[in-house]
């Protein structure tokens, strides 16, 4: 039988999130449809080299989600499932675009299971519209003068142009965050 939890149903939605993308506020709403709350949890990762500090990137996602109560962001260091375990929540989303990611997800799910039987991970599919979105090719068209404003909700957009001194390029009309 379903356990009643008091605060209602926690997912976590851990990543680097360097920086989020539709894709990701795609997966985060459908998230929002299946759980009461949804915690993107921004692992601290000393061997990456990313473009944002963890702080503005948790900045970027207050920002993106200001006046939503139901999603929360937080940092995490150490294993996905104690963290998951240590704020009450029974679920870890994760994204799956293409098959190519199934193989990789597949494997930390398992592993995940196996560290943590107590943690279920679901697969969610964003929009196939977003199949191809990936914050690495986010960074790089932008930095190489491509336009992301259709791919990146408004405020990340804007902080790439603080971080690379490039001027916004005016676009089309973009989805409202
Ligand atoms: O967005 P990313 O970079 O693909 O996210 C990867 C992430 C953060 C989900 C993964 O690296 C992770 O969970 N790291 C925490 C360490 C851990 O628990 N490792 C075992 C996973 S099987």
């Amino acid at each position: 039988m379903k356990k009643k939890r008091p605060n209602g149903s926690l997912a976590v939605f851990p990543g680097s999130f360097d920086p989020i993308t539709n894709g990701h506020l795609d997966i985060v709403d459908r998230g929002l449809a299946v759980f009461d709350r949804v915690r993107m949890a921004i692992l601290m990762n000393p061997e990456k080299q990313p473009l944002f500090t963890v702080g503005e990137r948790v900045a970027i996602i207050r920002e993106a989600y200001r006046g939503n109560p139901r999603v929360e962001v937080d940092t995490f260091s150490g294993l996905l499932v104690d963290y998951a375990e240590k704020v009450g929540a029974s679920v870890i989303i994760r994204g799956i675009r293409a098959i190519s990611d199934f193989e990789y997800e597949f494997q930390m799910a398992l592993m995940n299971r196996r560290l943590n039987p107590q943690i279920e991970t679901v697969f969610m599919m964003p929009a196939e519209s977003y199949s191809y979105v990936s914050s690495r090719l986010v960074k790089e068209v932008f930095q190489l003068g491509g336009r992301v404003s259709d791919l990146v909700p408004p405020v990340v957009e804007k902080r790439l142009s603080e971080k690379c001194g490039t001027p916004l390029k005016p676009g089309r009309a973009r989805r409202k965050r």
